[in-house]
Protein backbone atom coordinates (compact mmCIF):
# COMPACT_ATOMS: atom_id res chain seq x y z
CA UNK A 1 0.00 0.00 0.00
CA UNK A 2 0.98 3.59 -0.30
CA UNK A 3 0.06 6.82 1.43
CA UNK A 4 1.95 9.60 0.12
CA UNK A 5 3.21 11.08 3.64
CA UNK A 6 5.51 8.38 3.43
CA UNK A 7 7.93 9.39 1.11
CA UNK A 8 11.48 7.66 -0.56
CA UNK A 9 13.93 7.06 1.90
CA UNK A 10 17.38 5.15 0.51
CA UNK A 11 19.61 3.44 3.37
CA UNK A 12 22.34 5.07 2.54
CA UNK A 13 25.10 6.25 5.30
CA UNK A 14 24.89 4.04 7.80
CA UNK A 15 27.07 1.27 8.34
CA UNK A 16 27.37 -0.95 5.16
CA UNK A 17 27.28 -5.25 5.04
CA UNK A 18 28.66 -6.33 1.67
CA UNK A 19 26.70 -9.37 2.46
CA UNK A 20 23.44 -9.36 3.63
CA UNK A 21 20.06 -10.53 3.28
CA UNK A 22 18.46 -7.11 2.40
CA UNK A 23 21.00 -6.49 0.07
CA UNK A 24 20.46 -9.99 -1.07
CA UNK A 25 16.54 -9.23 -1.87
CA UNK A 26 17.98 -5.71 -3.43
CA UNK A 27 20.38 -7.15 -6.00
CA UNK A 28 17.54 -10.20 -7.10
CA UNK A 29 14.59 -7.59 -7.04
CA UNK A 30 16.92 -5.33 -9.33
CA UNK A 31 17.86 -7.85 -11.79
CA UNK A 32 14.29 -9.66 -12.59
CA UNK A 33 11.76 -6.64 -12.39
CA UNK A 34 12.79 -4.73 -15.30
CA UNK A 35 10.23 -1.88 -16.60
CA UNK A 36 6.97 -2.52 -17.98
CA UNK A 37 7.73 -2.86 -21.18
CA UNK A 38 9.95 -5.71 -20.97
CA UNK A 39 8.48 -9.37 -20.00
CA UNK A 40 7.55 -10.02 -16.27
CA UNK A 41 9.87 -12.09 -14.14
CA UNK A 42 9.85 -16.28 -15.01
CA UNK A 43 8.08 -17.83 -12.29
CA UNK A 44 11.45 -19.36 -11.31
CA UNK A 45 12.56 -15.83 -10.56
CA UNK A 46 9.52 -14.89 -8.51
CA UNK A 47 10.21 -18.35 -6.35
CA UNK A 48 13.89 -17.56 -6.07
CA UNK A 49 12.72 -14.00 -4.02
CA UNK A 50 10.47 -16.14 -1.99
CA UNK A 51 13.37 -18.58 -0.82
CA UNK A 52 15.33 -15.32 -0.42
CA UNK A 53 12.50 -13.77 1.95
CA UNK A 54 11.32 -17.33 3.76
CA UNK A 55 14.94 -17.19 5.19
CA UNK A 56 14.86 -13.23 6.40
CA UNK A 57 14.77 -12.69 10.60
CA UNK A 58 14.01 -9.21 12.33
CA UNK A 59 17.26 -8.84 12.88
CA UNK A 60 18.14 -8.60 9.23
CA UNK A 61 16.42 -5.58 8.48
CA UNK A 62 17.07 -3.92 12.13
CA UNK A 63 13.82 -5.01 14.43
CA UNK A 64 14.25 -6.36 17.41
CA UNK A 65 10.84 -8.46 18.58
CA UNK A 66 11.93 -8.54 21.61
CA UNK A 67 11.73 -4.19 22.31
CA UNK A 68 8.82 -3.83 19.88
CA UNK A 69 5.96 -1.84 21.26
CA UNK A 70 2.90 -3.66 22.39
CA UNK A 71 0.11 -1.87 23.74
CA UNK A 72 -2.42 -4.97 23.81
CA UNK A 73 -4.23 -2.04 21.17
CA UNK A 74 -7.91 -1.33 20.75
CA UNK A 75 -8.56 -1.39 16.69
CA UNK A 76 -7.23 1.07 14.29
CA UNK A 77 -6.48 4.86 14.18
CA UNK A 78 -6.06 7.25 11.56
CA UNK A 79 -3.24 8.80 9.75
CA UNK A 80 -4.83 11.89 9.78
CA UNK A 81 -4.45 12.08 13.45
CA UNK A 82 -0.80 11.84 13.15
CA UNK A 83 -0.32 15.30 14.84
CA UNK A 84 -2.46 14.78 17.60
CA UNK A 85 -0.84 14.73 21.01
CA UNK A 86 -2.98 12.68 22.74
CA UNK A 87 -2.79 9.23 21.68
CA UNK A 88 -4.45 6.11 23.90
CA UNK A 89 -2.86 3.43 21.46
CA UNK A 90 0.23 2.58 19.63
CA UNK A 91 0.15 3.19 15.82
CA UNK A 92 1.30 0.72 12.93
CA UNK A 93 4.92 1.84 11.90
CA UNK A 94 5.66 2.31 8.49
CA UNK A 95 9.22 1.89 7.62
CA UNK A 96 10.06 2.47 4.04
CA UNK A 97 13.28 0.19 3.10
CA UNK A 98 14.11 0.78 -0.42
CA UNK A 99 11.91 2.03 -3.49
CA UNK A 100 14.09 2.19 -6.62
CA UNK A 101 12.46 4.43 -10.02
CA UNK A 102 14.19 4.35 -13.44
CA UNK A 103 13.82 7.44 -14.77
CA UNK A 104 10.04 7.61 -15.15
CA UNK A 105 9.51 3.43 -13.97
CA UNK A 106 9.15 2.83 -10.55
CA UNK A 107 10.11 -0.80 -10.43
CA UNK A 108 10.27 -2.34 -6.67
CA UNK A 109 9.67 -0.99 -2.99
CA UNK A 110 10.68 -2.73 -0.04
CA UNK A 111 8.87 -1.91 3.04
CA UNK A 112 8.52 -3.33 6.67
CA UNK A 113 4.83 -2.71 8.80
CA UNK A 114 4.89 -3.01 12.83
CA UNK A 115 1.57 -3.84 14.21
CA UNK A 116 0.79 -3.23 17.81
CA UNK A 117 -1.74 -5.94 18.74
CA UNK A 118 -5.40 -5.68 17.28
CA UNK A 119 -4.31 -3.46 14.88
CA UNK A 120 -5.69 -3.19 11.33
CA UNK A 121 -4.70 -2.24 7.93
CA UNK A 122 -8.07 -1.99 6.51
CA UNK A 123 -9.50 -4.36 3.32
CA UNK A 124 -7.59 -2.39 0.16
CA UNK A 125 -6.33 -3.59 -3.33
CA UNK A 126 -3.21 -3.63 -5.17
CA UNK A 127 -4.27 -2.97 -8.78
CA UNK A 128 -1.88 -4.62 -11.60
CA UNK A 129 0.65 -5.36 -8.49
CA UNK A 130 2.86 -8.42 -7.62
CA UNK A 131 3.38 -8.08 -3.28
CA UNK A 132 5.34 -10.71 -1.46
CA UNK A 133 4.74 -10.59 2.35
CA UNK A 134 6.73 -12.36 4.72
CA UNK A 135 5.77 -12.24 8.25
CA UNK A 136 8.91 -11.16 10.67
CA UNK A 137 7.52 -12.53 13.91
CA UNK A 138 4.37 -12.51 15.34
CA UNK A 139 0.73 -13.96 14.23
CA UNK A 140 -1.11 -11.59 11.88
CA UNK A 141 -5.13 -12.53 10.56
CA UNK A 142 -5.20 -12.09 7.01
CA UNK A 143 -8.30 -11.94 5.13
CA UNK A 144 -7.89 -11.64 0.95
CA UNK A 145 -10.31 -11.61 -2.05
CA UNK A 146 -9.95 -11.74 -5.51
CA UNK A 147 -12.51 -10.22 -7.83
CA UNK A 148 -15.21 -12.66 -9.49
CA UNK A 149 -14.22 -12.68 -13.64
CA UNK A 150 -16.01 -11.44 -15.53
CA UNK A 151 -16.72 -8.58 -13.03
CA UNK A 152 -20.03 -9.27 -11.56
CA UNK A 153 -21.86 -5.61 -9.90
CA UNK A 154 -24.90 -4.54 -8.33
CA UNK A 155 -26.25 -0.88 -7.31
CA UNK A 156 -26.78 -1.43 -3.77
CA UNK A 157 -29.51 0.17 -1.79
CA UNK A 158 -27.36 2.35 0.60
CA UNK A 159 -26.96 6.21 0.47
CA UNK A 160 -25.76 7.29 -2.96
CA UNK A 161 -26.52 3.87 -4.19
CA UNK A 162 -22.62 2.99 -4.93
CA UNK A 163 -21.80 -0.18 -7.03
CA UNK A 164 -20.46 -3.40 -5.12
CA UNK A 165 -18.97 -6.06 -6.93
CA UNK A 166 -18.67 -9.50 -6.31
CA UNK A 167 -15.42 -10.85 -4.70
CA UNK A 168 -14.19 -14.62 -4.01
CA UNK A 169 -12.60 -14.87 -0.81
CA UNK A 170 -8.99 -16.41 -1.54
CA UNK A 171 -7.53 -16.49 2.11
CA UNK A 172 -8.84 -16.89 5.57
CA UNK A 173 -6.48 -17.49 8.19
CA UNK A 174 -4.34 -16.69 11.00
CA UNK A 175 -0.40 -16.38 10.15
CA UNK A 176 2.30 -17.27 12.57
CA UNK A 177 5.61 -17.27 12.48
CA UNK A 178 7.63 -19.67 11.04
CA UNK A 179 5.54 -19.46 8.33
CA UNK A 180 6.36 -19.06 4.49
CA UNK A 181 6.42 -15.87 1.75
CA UNK A 182 3.00 -15.83 0.95
CA UNK A 183 2.52 -14.13 -2.56
CA UNK A 184 -0.38 -11.88 -4.47
CA UNK A 185 -0.73 -11.57 -8.08
CA UNK A 186 -2.60 -8.82 -10.23
CA UNK A 187 -5.97 -11.82 -10.93
CA UNK A 188 -5.40 -14.01 -8.16
CA UNK A 189 -3.55 -15.35 -4.62
CA UNK A 190 -5.90 -12.72 -2.74
CA UNK A 191 -5.18 -9.40 -4.49
CA UNK A 192 -7.54 -7.54 -2.07
CA UNK A 193 -6.74 -7.97 1.86
CA UNK A 194 -7.11 -6.94 5.19
CA UNK A 195 -4.77 -7.50 7.87
CA UNK A 196 -5.58 -7.71 11.44
CA UNK A 197 -2.63 -8.39 13.84
CA UNK A 198 -3.27 -11.25 16.68
CA UNK A 199 -0.29 -10.58 18.40
CA UNK A 200 2.91 -7.83 18.24
CA UNK A 201 3.78 -8.64 14.75
CA UNK A 202 5.86 -7.14 11.68
CA UNK A 203 5.43 -7.85 7.80
CA UNK A 204 7.89 -7.26 5.09
CA UNK A 205 6.31 -6.29 1.44
CA UNK A 206 7.83 -6.41 -1.35
CA UNK A 207 5.55 -4.38 -4.24
CA UNK A 208 6.68 -4.78 -7.56
CA UNK A 209 5.54 -2.40 -9.43
CA UNK A 210 4.29 0.00 -6.19
CA UNK A 211 1.58 2.05 -6.30
CA UNK A 212 1.93 4.93 -8.42
CA UNK A 213 -1.14 6.81 -8.89
CA UNK A 214 -0.46 8.83 -12.19
CA UNK A 215 0.46 5.35 -13.83
CA UNK A 216 -3.33 4.13 -12.82
CA UNK A 217 -2.18 2.29 -9.42
CA UNK A 218 -4.18 3.66 -6.72
CA UNK A 219 -4.71 2.11 -3.29
CA UNK A 220 -8.53 1.75 -2.71
CA UNK A 221 -10.23 0.94 0.22
CA UNK A 222 -13.09 -1.22 0.51
CA UNK A 223 -15.83 -2.67 2.66
CA UNK A 224 -16.92 -6.29 2.44
CA UNK A 225 -21.07 -7.49 2.76
CA UNK A 226 -21.83 -11.17 3.07
CA UNK A 227 -22.73 -12.64 -0.27
CA UNK A 228 -26.37 -12.74 0.90
CA UNK A 229 -26.60 -8.76 1.59
CA UNK A 230 -27.42 -8.39 -1.97
CA UNK A 231 -29.21 -10.49 -4.70
CA UNK A 232 -28.28 -10.44 -8.94
CA UNK A 233 -30.16 -12.59 -11.35
CA UNK A 234 -27.04 -12.01 -13.66
CA UNK A 235 -24.41 -13.15 -11.95
CA UNK A 236 -22.39 -16.35 -11.53
CA UNK A 237 -24.48 -19.59 -10.11
CA UNK A 238 -22.86 -20.08 -6.31
CA UNK A 239 -23.93 -23.30 -5.13
CA UNK A 240 -25.70 -23.97 -1.98
CA UNK A 241 -23.14 -23.89 0.76
CA UNK A 242 -20.37 -21.68 -1.25
CA UNK A 243 -22.18 -18.44 -0.22
CA UNK A 244 -19.73 -18.46 2.68
CA UNK A 245 -16.77 -17.67 0.06
CA UNK A 246 -18.32 -15.26 -1.36
CA UNK A 247 -18.67 -11.21 -0.34
CA UNK A 248 -19.76 -7.62 -2.37
CA UNK A 249 -17.03 -5.36 -2.27
CA UNK A 250 -17.61 -1.49 -1.99
CA UNK A 251 -15.08 1.05 -2.63
CA UNK A 252 -15.13 3.76 0.40
CA UNK A 253 -12.12 6.38 1.69
CA UNK A 254 -9.55 6.17 3.30
CA UNK A 255 -10.54 5.04 6.20
CA UNK A 256 -10.15 8.38 9.38
CA UNK A 257 -8.96 6.23 11.92
CA UNK A 258 -6.36 4.33 10.35
CA UNK A 259 -3.34 5.41 12.38
CA UNK A 260 0.10 4.89 11.11
CA UNK A 261 3.27 7.22 11.63
CA UNK A 262 6.91 6.21 9.79
CA UNK A 263 10.24 5.55 11.07
CA UNK A 264 13.44 5.33 9.97
CA UNK A 265 15.15 2.30 8.37
CA UNK A 266 17.80 0.89 10.80
CA UNK A 267 18.85 -2.62 9.20
CA UNK A 268 21.80 -2.69 6.70
CA UNK A 269 22.41 0.16 4.27
CA UNK A 270 21.82 -1.10 0.97
CA UNK A 271 24.63 -0.60 -1.87
CA UNK A 272 22.74 0.38 -4.80
FE1 LIG B 1 -1.50 -4.52 1.13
Amino acid sequence: MVFSLFRRYLSMGRHSHTSNKVQALYDHCNAIFSPSSTPPPSSQALHKLSSILDTVQPSDVGLSEETTDDDRGHGFFGINQLNRAARWAQPITYIDIHESDSFTCYLVQMCIFCFPTSSVIPLHDHPGMTVFSKILYGSLHVKAYDWVEPPCTVESKGPGHPQVRLAKLAVDKVMTTPCETSVLYPKHGGNLHCFTAVTPCAVLDILSPPYREDEGRKCTYYHDYPYSTFSTQNGPKICDGEEEEYAWLVEIGTPADLYMRSREYTGPAIQL
